[in-house]
């Protein structure tokens, strides 16, 4: 085992469709798109290669952020046979040395035997709903004293801000900073409802357009993600305006399929709002979580 390095990437791909194949995970990202989410990555200190005869058989990143709860780091492992049980390993117990008070790692429903020799729990359902955007799409539906503003007219600083006070009574939530929550996605498709009156920001929800490899749905697939209302802007009809806008530009954008995740448990029942506006669950995965303290 050693520490993965930034030329190992093409190899952690296809370690990563190798996932998929095997039905631990839904998809993959291509490699174009997961160089750039990486492109500050620390990969000698938080990742780990196995190697057997000049290729890799393994691999484990370890992301971590502070949370509320104590810092809460995520485990990506893939890999064959064995190794795979050797790397989500490295991850949990490297994430509890350094000193994550939680550690998650989600896989498909039903695959995660042997990870509670990790000290790991199944502790939530996470899902993926998709439609299609080939068909009629849903009624954009302002919500009168809102206007629609997007990345291309809002000042910077403003999307994390409202992405924190949205989310912050999600189940594990930690705060993200503005390049995470905005970073590398097309402006147009960053969109914000803020008070007609005062300009005030009220809700959020983001869009970007990817290309799957080896994927049943038609591509590109538009993912929309970042869904959120601050409380005292709450069921006015927001979050349904914003995804349905949102579904309008990503098909514009050349999306032919939309696709989103959503905790199967959110006591704000995102789900409802997405299943009104044609998104089913295709795919039942599980958050599981070990927690030190
Ligand atoms: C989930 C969330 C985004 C919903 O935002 P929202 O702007 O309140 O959503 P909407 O107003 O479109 O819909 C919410 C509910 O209000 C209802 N509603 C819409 N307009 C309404 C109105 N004028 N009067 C009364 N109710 C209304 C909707 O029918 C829906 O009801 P339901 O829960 O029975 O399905 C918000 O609660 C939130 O930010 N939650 C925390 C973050 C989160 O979990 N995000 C989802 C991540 S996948």
């Amino acid at each position: 085992m050693r520490p993965g390095k930034p030329e190992d990437l093409g190899q952690i791909v296809e370690l990563f469709r190798h996932e998929v194949e095997v039905g631990r995970q839904d998809s993959a990202p291509s490699e174009s798109r997961t160089r750039a989410r990486l492109a500050r990555f620390d990969w000698s200190g938080k990742s780990r290669v196995m190697e057997l005869d000049g290729h890799l058989e393994a691999a484990v990143l370890v992301v971590a952020r502070p949370s509320p709860d104590g810092v809460l780091a995520d485990v990506y492992a893939a890999g064959h046979g064995d190794a795979y049980g050797n790397a989500v390993e490295w991850g949990v117990l490297f994430a509890q040395a350094s000193g994550a008070k939680i550690v998650h790692t989600t896989m498909a429903a039903g695959h995660g035997d042997g990870l509670e020799r990790f000290g790991l729990r199944r502790a939530r359902p996470w899902w993926r709903m998709d439609r299609s955007l080939g068909d009629a799409l849903p009624e954009v539906a302002p919500v009168p004293g809102y206007e629609l503003a997007d990345a291309t007219r809002t000042a910077p600083g403003v999307w994390a801000e409202m992405f924190n006070r949205s989310f912050a009574d999600h189940w594990r939530f930690a705060p993200r900073t503005e390049p995470e929550i905005v970073g590398g996605k097309p402006p147009e498709l960053c969109l914000m409802a803020v008070t007609t009156t005062t300009r005030a920001p009220a809700a959020i929800t983001l869009g970007e357009t990817e290309e799957f490899a080896d994927d049943r749905r038609p591509q590109p697939v538009g993912i929309v993600s970042s869904v959120g209302t601050v409380p005292e802007h709450r069921r006015r009809g927001l979050a349904g305006w914003l995804v349905a806008e949102e579904m309008r530009r990503l098909r514009d954008a050349g999306a032919r399929h939309a696709s989103l995740y959503v905790d199967g448990l959110n006591p704000t029942r995102a789900y409802k709002i997405y299943n009104e506006l044609g998104f089913e669950v295709v795919y039942e995965a599980e958050v599981w979580e070990a927690s030190f303290r």
